[in-house]
């Protein structure tokens, strides 16, 4: 071989090795390369796995929480279809209310007609001393969704006992006729009801809630105390340990049979049907309406049931509401709806 054929073969040799050496270089760049990829790849699946994991125990809990929301809303269900059936098998309260035209009238039956929309199982009888039913009483009773639940009747007093009402050293019995036409009504109209109790609630008393579950309790007749009446804080029945009623706290007329107030007591409708004659009377003494009416049903005092925690808790106050000081002009003018702006007839009427 000469000199020069073997130095182009040395070179050649050379040149393959450097070839060599560079795609042998190239090569493990290029491993190192999809090796440090594929860790990014796996350690991102790492991390998409650990978060998938995390967001499934996450949604394990919200099904767990909405199991248990679910068992607690079918508890519920459960529980207002008992109360909604409790409610329709409780006694009837039958709501007497008598009434009279005034200026205060309509914030008086607005306020208590808001009280009794809220009672399961009530019947509110209102009685009006007018030739007939007011439009006022009829669209109060509509806004109140009360025209199924509700007796709405008109009966005046009659001339003779309004004429001596204006004698000042007589003072008529207010209610007389109107609520005997609401015993009348009960009567006629709800003899065959099996479990009821009848309650005289005047339009301006103030009455707790809790006052209807004692009245639904009674057997025959109940009684409780009365708040500020009669000029004490309250009139209570004495109701000895072995739970009788052996006296009453009441400073006015204490002599009187039941020497009690209209509100204190509520008897069992079906007193007032065996007593067809039972009622109120313009014939006896001021005072002894109740003492009259209680008396005509065959009741003694022996009679009395004790509620309200053995007549110790008040649930009805004998509030009065205040005459409103109108001028002459402006008292004339509310017997007149023509006469009234807009904003002072939806006042009264
Ligand atoms: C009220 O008027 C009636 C009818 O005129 C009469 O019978 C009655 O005695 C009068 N009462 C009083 C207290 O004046
Ligand atoms: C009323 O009397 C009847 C029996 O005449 C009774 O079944 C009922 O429980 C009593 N009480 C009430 C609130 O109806
Ligand atoms: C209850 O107690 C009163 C007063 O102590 C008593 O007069 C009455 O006879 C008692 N009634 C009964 C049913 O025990």
């Amino acid at each position: 071989m000469s000199d020069a054929l073997l130095i182009k073969f040395l070179a050649l040799m050379g040149f393959v090795v450097v070839v060599n050496v560079i795609l042998f270089w190239r090569q493990n760049v290029d491993m190192s390369e999809s090796k440090a990829d594929l860790e990014a790849t796996i350690q991102m699946l790492e991390r998409k796995k650990t978060n998938l994991l995390m967001k499934n125990t996450d949604l394990e809990r919200q099904a767990h929480r909405m199991a248990l929301k679910m068992e607690h809303l079918e508890i519920e269900v459960r529980d207002y279809s008992q109360a909604r059936h409790d409610r329709k098998n409780l006694p009837m309260v039958f709501f007497v209310t008598p009434t009279k035209r005034r200026p205060e009238q309509k914030a008086d039956l607005t306020r208590l007609g808001q009280t009794l929309a809220h009672i399961p199982n009530l019947f509110w009888i209102l009685v009006e001393d007018a030739e007939g039913p007011s439009d006022m009483i009829r669209d109060l009773l509509d806004r109140l969704k009360m025209t199924q639940t509700s007796a709405h009747l008109a009966v005046s007093t009659p001339e003779k006992m309004r004429m001596n009402a204006s004698d000042p050293n007589w003072k008529l019995p207010r209610g007389v006729e109107q609520r005997n036409a609401a015993l009348e009504y009960l009567r006629t109209n709800h003899a065959s009801w099996h479990r009821g109790a009848v309650y005289f609630g005047d339009d301006d008393n103030t009455y707790d809630w809790r006052l209807f579950d004692e009245i639904r309790k009674i057997n025959r007749v109940g009684v409780w105390p009365v708040g500020i009446v009669g000029g004490l804080i309250v009139e209570a029945p004495i109701v000895a340990s072995n739970g009788t009623v052996t006296g009453f706290t009441a400073k006015w007329k204490p002599e009187r049979p039941f020497p009690i107030d209209m509100a204190a007591f509520a008897v069992n409708l079906s007193l007032i049907v065996e007593n067809r004659d039972a009622g109120f009377s313009f014939d006896v003494p001021r005072g002894y309406q109740e003492s009259h009416f209680l008396t005509s049903l065959k009741l003694s005092r022996n009679d009395l049931e004790p509620r309200a925690d053995f007549c110790s808790k008040v649930y009805v106050w004998h509030t009065r509401t205040e005459k409103a000081q109108l001028s002459k002009k402006d008292l004339q003018r509310t017997l007149d709806p023509a006469q009234l702006s807009e904003p002072e007839r939806n006042a009264i009427a």
